[in-house]
């Protein structure tokens, strides 16, 4: 809890997103304005920029404070809100998973137009490491027929993404709910373990977000990432490459002939990821860029 209020009561909402942005820019935030107008407008329901005179409503202003002092201890925005945008979607959130990034939007939607192209009713995805479940929702959101599988090794994660799933659903995490005839089903366990084995060959379509920095990154991580997302979200062994060269040798023997793979990467690795792709005998290797011009993801056929 912060010591005095940092928002005066009835203060109207621009003035309190002024002063907020100001506590949050001395603590360090990195984008103080913004996530001062998403803290008044997840906690007092109101949008500060449309309703920039509205007075802040004054049972708001105890749960406001708490929130602007978590954000000043770096505590995630997601995890204060419990939730996070995701293309169309808004998934749950909790502490001990893996908060959705931006960029992983981009994964996301390399995904939906490789499944949505396909040109079978019922093209089949896999995505393991789903965490919060978030590109395995978007697809079964955004691809009629999609049949989309995901795993995580983390059964908080699994229960996470199953009822994120179900909110989807049942359209209560955004406007779409599932495409026509698209399921969706969360397994426990590493990478395409808990898939059918039947399956092995036949996937149009494996994306991930898996684990993919280097041990020796943990010194340079911002206080959001080193203390709320679980290290075995992020490190993928000491090279940081373990789970990305092992889902490019899954994606040679999983994927069906002509099928894609998308996993998203180190923007520093780009190069070394399409040598490892080429090395599992995969083709049609592309490195895809984000909006600020770095790597992102690569994306592989196995050769039909
Ligand atoms: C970077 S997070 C990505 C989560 C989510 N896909 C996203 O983009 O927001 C990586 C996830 O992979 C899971 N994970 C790590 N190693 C795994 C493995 N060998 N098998 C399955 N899941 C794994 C972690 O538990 C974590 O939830």
């Amino acid at each position: 809890m912060v010591a005095t209020s940092p928002v005066r009561p009835d203060a109207p909402l621009h003035e309190a997103v002024a002063r907020i942005t100001g506590m949050l820019r001395d603590a360090g935030v990195p984008s103080p304005a913004a996530d001062a107008r998403w803290l008044v407008q997840g906690i007092a329901g109101v949008d500060p920029h449309r309703h920039p005179d509205t007075p802040l409503p004054r049972a708001a202003l105890p749960a406001l404070n708490d929130a602007v002092a978590r954000r000043a201890a770096r505590e995630p925005l997601q995890l204060i809100l419990g939730t996070a945008p995701f293309r169309a979607l808004e998934l749950v959130c909790r502490p001990g998973v893996f908060v959705p990034r931006p960029e992983t939007e981009i994964v996301a939607g390399l995904a939906v137009d490789v499944a949505q192209r396909v040109g079978s009713p019922a093209p089949i995805v896999a995505e393991p490491c789903t965490g919060t479940g978030a590109i395995a929702c978007a697809i079964a959101a955004e691809v009629p027929g999609a049949r989309v599988i995901a795993t995580d090794r983390d059964p908080a994660a699994v229960h996470l993404a199953r009822h994120n799933a179900d909110r989807v659903r049942r359209g209560v995490a955004g406007p779409p709910g599932f495409a026509r005839a698209a399921t969706l089903t969360v397994q426990t366990g590493d990478l395409l373990d808990p898939l059918d084995p039947e399956l092995r060959g036949h996937l149009d379509v494996l994306v991930a977000n898996p684990p993919y920095l280097p041990a020796d990154d943990r010194d340079s991580w911002a206080p959001e990432v080193a203390a709320h997302d679980p290290d075995t979200a992020l490190v993928g062994g000491a090279d940081g490459h373990e789970v990305v060269n092992a889902l490019l040798t899954l994606a040679a023997r999983w994927l069906a002939p002509g099928g894609t793979v998308i996993l998203e990467i180190d923007e520093r690795r780009g190069a070394d990821v399409a040598g490892a792709a080429r090395h599992a005998g995969l083709s049609s290797i592309e490195v895809a860029r984000d909006l600020t011009g770095a790597d992102r993801a690569i994306v592989a056929r196995r050769p039909v």
